[in-house]
Order: C-alpha cells, then sequence, then structure tokens
C-alpha cells in the first residue's frame, strides 16, 4: 500500500474545515447547530475520521500531520462555539423583543358618550336665561289636579281643559293626580313659595296623550317663565322675548307674536318664529298674569303684577339644529345623536 502523502492529508482537512465552517456559517438556530455537531465534530465525522488514517503515513510524517488534524479540528470546534454564543445571544434577543411589555403605550380612550341635544338645549336654555337674571326652579311631573288646571282658572268642566289631551295618573284616593300637561304649575307652586319680585323659568318633561308626528310627541319638554314685579305689562313680556330669541338664535331672527287664549293670562299670545323655508313655527304661550291666578296664589293682585310664557323645548332645539322631524330625538339612532 503506497503511504499517504502528508500533503494530500492536509489538503483535505483544509477542506473539511472550510466545509465544516461554512456549515456553521449557514444554520440559522440553536436547535440546527446542535443537531450539525455529530457531521462535524462527532466521532463519525469526515474529519475525525482522517485521523485513522494518520496510521498510513511514514512514521516520520505523523506527528506534523496529526498537529495540523488536531488544529483542523480545533479550529472547527472554536468557531462552532462562537456561532453557539452568537446563536444563543441572537434568540435571547429575539423573546426580550416578544415578551416586551411597552409601558409607553397609550391606551385608547374610552369612548365617551354625550348629553343628547335636548338636555344640551335646556342647559343652554337655563344659561341665557340666567344671564338675564332670571332663577330656575323645578316642580313635580306627577301633579294635582288643582295645580296643573284649578290654580290657573280652569275650573272642573272648563272648555278650555279639553286643549290638553292629558293622561291621568291613578293613585287611589285622593283623586285628580295627572302627568303634568305643562310646566305652568310650577308658577304656582313658586307664587306660594316665594315672595315677589320673581325672575323664574322652569324647564321640565310635560306630557299629552298626542300621536307621535314631525311637531308634536306624547312626551316633551317646555320651559316655563315667570316674572312678577311692580308695574308688569305686555311691554315687558314683548322685551323679554325679544332679548330671549335674539340671545338664543342670534341677531337676525324673525319672531312674531299672535294674539292668543289661556285661562291663567289676559292678554294671552302665542309666540312662533320663521323657519329658513318661510314656514312659521309655534315655539309657545305666554301672557299677563291674569290676577285671579296672582289671588290664589297668594300674591296681592293691587300690589303685584307679571307675565308667563311657556315655550316648547323641542321645538326651540328644532329651530336652532335645523331637525326636521321630533320623533328622530327618540330613535336614539347614535349617527344622528352624534351630529349635537
Ligand atoms: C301651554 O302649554 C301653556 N302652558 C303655555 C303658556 C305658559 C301660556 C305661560 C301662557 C303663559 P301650549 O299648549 O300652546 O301652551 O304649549 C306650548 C308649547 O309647548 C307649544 O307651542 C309647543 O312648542 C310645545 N308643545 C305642546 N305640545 C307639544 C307636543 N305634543 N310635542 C312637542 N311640543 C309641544
Amino acid at each position: 500500500m503506497t503511504p499517504d502523502a502528508p500533503a494530500a492529508l492536509a489538503a483535505e482537512a483544509g477542506a473539511l474545515t472550510a466545509a465544516a465552517i461554512a456549515t456553521l456559517e449557514a444554520v440559522g438556530s440553536v436547535a440546527e447547530l446542535t443537531a450539525a455537531r455529530p457531521d462535524l465534530l462527532g466521532r463519525g465525522s469526515p474529519l475525525t475520521g482522517l485521523r485513522r488514517r494518520l496510521g498510513g503515513l511514514a512514521p516520520e510524517d505523523r506527528p506534523v500531520a496529526g498537529r495540523a488534524l488536531s488544529e483542523a479540528l480545533a479550529t472547527v470546534e472554536a468557531r462552532y462555539d462562537a456561532r453557539l454564543e452568537e446563536l444563543r445571544a441572537a434568540e435571547r434577543r429575539r423573546q426580550l423583543e416578544a415578551e416586551r411589555l411597552d409601558l409607553t403605550e397609550l391606551a385608547e380612550p374610552p369612548p365617551l358618550g354625550r348629553l343628547h341635544v335636548i338636555t344640551q338645549t335646556q342647559r343652554r336654555l337655563e344659561d341665557v336665561f340666567c344671564a338675564m337674571g332670571y332663577t330656575v326652579a323645578e316642580g313635580p311631573e306627577i301633579e294635582t289636579e288643582w295645580h296643573n288646571f284649578g290654580a290657573l282658572n280652569f275650573p272642573p268642566g272648563h272648555p278650555a281643559r279639553d286643549m290638553y289631551d292629558t293622561l291621568y295618573v291613578d293613585h287611589g284616593p285622593p283623586a285628580g293626580t295627572l302627568l303634568r300637561t305643562h310646566t305652568s304649575p310650577v308658577q304656582v307652586r313658586v307664587m306660594q313659595n316665594q315672595s315677589p319680585p320673581l325672575y323664574v323659568v322652569a324647564p321640565g318633561r310635560c306630557y299629552r296623550q298626542d300621536t307621535a308626528d314631525a311637531t308634536h310627541m306624547p312626551v316633551f319638554h317646555q320651559i316655563e317663565g315667570l316674572v312678577i314685579d311692580d308695574g308688569i305689562t305686555l311691554g315687558d313680556l314683548a322685551g323679554a322675548i325679544e332679548t330671549f330669541t335674539t340671545a338664543y338664535f342670534g341677531p337676525g331672527f324673525t319672531s312674531r307674536l299672535r294674539p292668543s287664549y289661556f285661562p291663567f293670562t289676559e292678554p294671552s299670545a302665542e309666540f312662533d318664529v320663521q323657519r329658513p323655508d318661510g314656514t312659521w313655527l309655534e315655539l309657545g304661550g305666554c301672557g299677563v298674569v291674569h290676577p285671579s291666578v296672582l289671588e290664589v296664589c297668594g300674591v296681592d293682585s293691587e300690589r303685584w303684577s307679571g307675565f308667563a310664557f311657556g315655550f316648547g323645548i323641542d321645538r326651540l332645539a328644532m329651530i336652532r339644529y335645523g331637525i326636521a322631524d321630533l320623533r328622530d330625538l327618540w330613535t336614539n339612532d347614535v349617527r344622528f345623536l352624534e351630529q349635537f
């Protein structure tokens, strides 16, 4: 047998080392690297296999060739260890990145609701009247027949009661309770409990057995106004309504007072505003407080006089926001309500 030339063995060792290093560079994970180890450095690996051929060399060549082989194995081993470190570090970085808790991230703000357009309108009206020197009063929505009608000059059986399709409440005795048909009973409660001079508004819900249409709902809102002072006349009422209309709608809005009838005011009027299309919308009633109402409520009608008004809040919102149909306010379609 011809002895192996040491140069051939060294060349082969060099080629196997280069191939092993190329494999080490190519693996992409610790698992791939450790799986490749037996083929690169294990007992059965080609490089280790070269050792078995040392015996075929001339005895004087063996130490040099043996050292060369050991160096080749040490080179691959060192590269293996370095690569293991690199891949472990890369995997640790990836894991840390994946598990990173970003405490600087801003949470989505919770979706906020908003006040219903009627509530917004009511608050705005209160602001306007407060700026005009009025205070805000409240009364119950379930009223006695006496406060809703009797004290306001509607005796039992009076035909004017028919103007209000009233919803009665069956509380048992004493009879005579109803869902208030207007905010005017708050006038009575204020006059009974406070002394003139009075400048008061009373917003709130009212109920009538009205069929729902574009300008009527069975549940709606009014804002009542009551002024009692020295020598108050119809002129003061007209002036107050004018001031209110300009403050609420802005200048250039056309309104009118139209003669009307309410048992608790004399004279009485209806207050209308003109819509952009030229048609008129009735916003409320008003008038000079009837002396007998003052007397029933304990106010000296010789000493004091006053005016009152009651406007539909829903209709004021219609005009201000250009709402065509009151029923839209109650369907609670968020796309509609979000506009206000
Ligand atoms: C009254 O309720 C009187 N209390 C107003 C008043 C107060 C007169 C003080 C004199 C002095 P009337 O029934 O006209 O009046 O109603 C007043 C306003 O409430 C109407 O102009 C309208 O704007 C509103 N309104 C009445 N019924 C409804 C309804 N079903 N839906 C929506 N708004 C309504």
